[in-house]
């Protein structure tokens, strides 16, 4: 490769490599599969051995994924701002080096024998977890201290929410060290996975993409109680060698094992290569039996003294290699192709498929992206395709199988208009996808936009699928504006709509006229603008008139806001119709200015800190929603400043004892609502009506678990936009 063409793709990689990382620690809604990454990562290493002209000290190569949150990070799964402090790791938290290839295990085998030059050891082979590290501190044999890994050099303190995962003890037993360090994994296991997602679908929650998401969101909740509930685990696999005086690595896990610590048995010791490829075909199949998910083998150098004079590089030990697993596949019969046409008008082809278990689900749909994809797999009806799981929840065909194909299978031949409206699709240069440019009066389009406006995230109105297909094909909302409109008589007189249900909807639409800017701004549903841009240009630019006003240039002042985001936020904020729906949505009353303020109700518990613990009427997140919106401050655990523990049904043992002993009040939910004023219980509380469990909420559809409305990205809007596939 040339320099100059090395120089672009060596930026290009570092940039997509960057984006993807924080998708996966930040985020934790990764949009490439490892495999993917890994491949990137390394043809970058390639790239910048050959032209070390272009070496950088912060390369994605040289760096450690963070999963500190951003300034401006979230809880993707809670949406909640967190407040973890940063503590400094006392020795950095590395990454592992590693590879897809048996050939390089060999290789690394190889150079520790000639570095080690005849010393004898052996290799510590062991399971690798997929779930997120930690690092644990005892100090006399107590838990003081639980950190994440963050950026390798400092991570989050999650310290509360680790004393309440069960298999991590809080004191040690035996001969410990005074003071020590252990790390490890926390992982969900399959089946407290299966219970949250089916929890969240209920609560119209989006799921988690995969059991590693959902450990790492999980810890980083806010309020420890939740933590407890979550089924998390832990298994233990590094003393830092600094930090104890054993001689081998599997001496210090042994010991860890017999002071109460949660070690695997799974270790083996191997003393050559063929011992380790055993280690690895073993576990490569008996690993779909083990009740958590692991994503490859780790193969370590067991003597201490070896590790030490392997040492390590930047970012990883030389002493270390982990052997990695390619994301499981299944082989099935393509039936027919779907082509779905989301609320940008981007056209996806969809497969359908002949059922196939794959990583413990039955697949029947996935995703082919773009006519560009289907004629790289040359894919035609019929064939029988291999569909992977990649760091989404949504399947993909990622080849086909030729020996198989059937003379009878047929090309299939992308729409030239669209399926829904008829109208001739339109491809630009720099896109990969086909659009419907009839964004006016394409139905799915239309539908799709609305959609995105009720759903969760945005403006949280109780209308699904088969509500705004109703309202649409009987003409009574085409845009999110008309929705303002709509009366109880009207509603009451439809098939399906009891005074109850009615009366909820309406509730919804007027509590959504409290829903902050950001979310209103996100709800607009302009291309490219997710929630964390849309809250980006909100914080920026604090109100709709501002933001309309700025130049191209004075967007891209905004972090994170490209020149792709500016010139779309500029084109739709200029375009008369959507004007004219501000108008209208101004004047339905919604708010569009005020970002970042508190939506306040009252001041009625204000310099008040309150526990809570139980479960109540609505979920917890909201409970200390409504504890800030009056004034209040939710706290995480009880001491003499607690001013009462709100306790609803099954309170913590724990909290009750300690309440007891400091003489702190413990009241129930009724009463705690009797300390509010009466008017903002209803409308302006930006809750669901009081009562009604998200579950039991109107004839709706989920309006946000099959449709997750986040779309920062051109390439995650192609990948979550609209795509109907469970
Ligand atoms: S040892 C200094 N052992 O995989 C290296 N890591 O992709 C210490 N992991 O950062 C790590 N299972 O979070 C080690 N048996 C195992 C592991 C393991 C999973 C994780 C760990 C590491 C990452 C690298």
């Amino acid at each position: 490769m040339e320099e100059q063409a090395a120089k672009i793709r060596i930026g290009q990689l570092r940039e997509i490599l960057r984006e993807n990382s924080r998708r996966y620690y930040v985020d934790n809604a990764p949009t490439m599969s490892d495999f993917e990454f890994d491949t990137l990562m390394h043809e970058l290493e390639r790239l910048e051995a050959e032209f070390p002209q272009f070496d950088s000290p912060d390369s994605p190569t040289r760096r450690v994924g963070s999963d500190l949150d951003a300034p401006m990070g979230r809880n993707a799964e809670s949406g909640a701002r967190q407040g973890f402090v940063q503590r400094p790791h006392r020795y950095p938290m590395l990454s592992l080096g590693n590879t897809y290839s048996i050939a390089e295990i060999e290789e690394f085998a190889a150079r520790a024998d000639k570095a080690l030059d005849g010393i004898p050891f052996s290799y510590s082979c062991e399971l690798k977890f997929d779930g997120t590290a930690i690092c644990l501190t005892y100090r006399d044999g107590r838990l003081v201290q639980a950190l994440t890994r963050g950026d390798g050099v400092q991570g989050d303190d999650v310290t509360d929410n680790v004393r309440r995962i069960e298999s991590i003890p809080q004191r040690l037993h035996g001969d410990y060290p005074a003071e020590f360090e252990i790390r490890g994994e926390i992982l969900m296991p399959y089946a407290a996975f299966d219970a949250l997602n089916r929890e969240r679908e209920a609560q119209e929650e989006a799921p988690f993409a995969n059991p590693r998401n959902a450990a790492s969101g999980s810890l980083k909740l806010i309020d420890p109680e939740e933590v407890a509930h979550r089924g998390l685990i832990c298994t233990l696999y590094h003393i830092p060698a600094e930090s104890v005086s054993f001689t081998s690595h599997s001496e210090a896990l042994d010991a860890a094992a017999r002071w109460g610590l949660p070690v695997s048995d799974e270790r083996r010791l191997c003393r050559n290569i063929d011992e380790i490829k055993a280690y690895i075909d073993h576990w490569d199949t008996e690993r779909k039996y083990l009740p958590y998910a692991t994503d490859g083998i780790v193969i370590k150098i067991n003597e201490l003294a070896c590790q030490r004079a392997l040492g390590y590089t930047a970012k990883s030990p030389r002493w270390a290699v982990a052997y990695k697993f390619k994301a499981e596949q299944a082989c099935t019969e393509l039936l027919s192709i779907d082509y779905q046409v989301g609320r940008t008008g981007a056209v996806t082809p969809v497969a359908n498929l002949a059922p196939v278990q794959l990583s413990g689900t039955l697949v029947k749909r996935a995703t082919l992206n773009n006519a560009d994809q289907m004629a790289l797999l040359d894919i035609r009806v019929g064939d029988w395709v291999f569909v992977e799981k990649g760091g989404e929840i949504i399947p993909k065909i990622t080849g086909i199988d030729p020996a198989h194909r059937s003379p009878d299978a047929l090309r299939p031949v992308f729409p030239a208009n669209c399926p829904d409206c008829g109208t001739p699709l339109v491809k630009t240069e720099t896109e990969a996808r086909w659009f419907c440019p009839n964004q006016d009066g394409c139905p799915m389009q239309i539908k799709g936009r609305l959609l995105h406006f009720v759903s969760r995230k945005a403006m949280d109105i109780l209308a699904g699928e088969m509500t705004v297909e109703q309202f649409f094909e009987l003409g009574l909302a085409r845009t999110p504006a008309d929705l303002y409109a709509i009366s109880k008589w009207q509603l009451v007189g439809l098939e399906g709509w009891q005074d109850r249900a009615a009366q909820r909807f309406l509730d919804s639409l007027e509590a959504s006229r409290q829903v902050p800017f950001e979310r209103v701004l996100f709800a607009l549903g302009i291309r490219y603008v997710g929630e964390t841009t849309a809250k980006a240009l909100a914080r920026h630019f604090g109100s709709i008139d501002a933001l309309s006003e700025a130049t191209q240039e004075q967007l891209l002042e905004v972090a994170d806001v490209g020149e792709v985001i500016a010139r779309s936020v500029y084109e739709f904020l200029h375009n008369p119709a959507h004007q004219e729906q501000i108008a209208r949505l101004r004047e339905a009353g919604l708010r569009f200015d005020g970002a970042g303020q508190d939506s306040a109700l009252s001041d009625a518990l204000s310099g008040k800190t309150i526990v809570i613990s139980g479960n109540f009427s609505i979920s917890r997140d909201q409970m200390k929603e409504l504890i800030v919106a009056h004034g209040g401050k939710a706290g995480s655990s009880v001491s003499a400043k607690t001013a009462f523990l709100l306790a609803g049904s099954k309170p913590g043992p724990e909290k009750l004892r300690k309440c007891e002993k400091l003489g702190v009040p413990v009241i129930d939910e009724a009463a705690f609502r009797a300390m509010l004023p009466v008017a903002t219980e209803s409308a302006g509380s930006g809750l669901p009506p009081e009562g009604v469990s998200a579950a039991e909420r109107g004839p709706v559809f989920s309006s946000s678990g099959d449709k997750p409305a986040d779309a920062d990205l051109p390439n995650n809007e192609q990948s979550v936009e609209e795509l109907t596939l469970f």
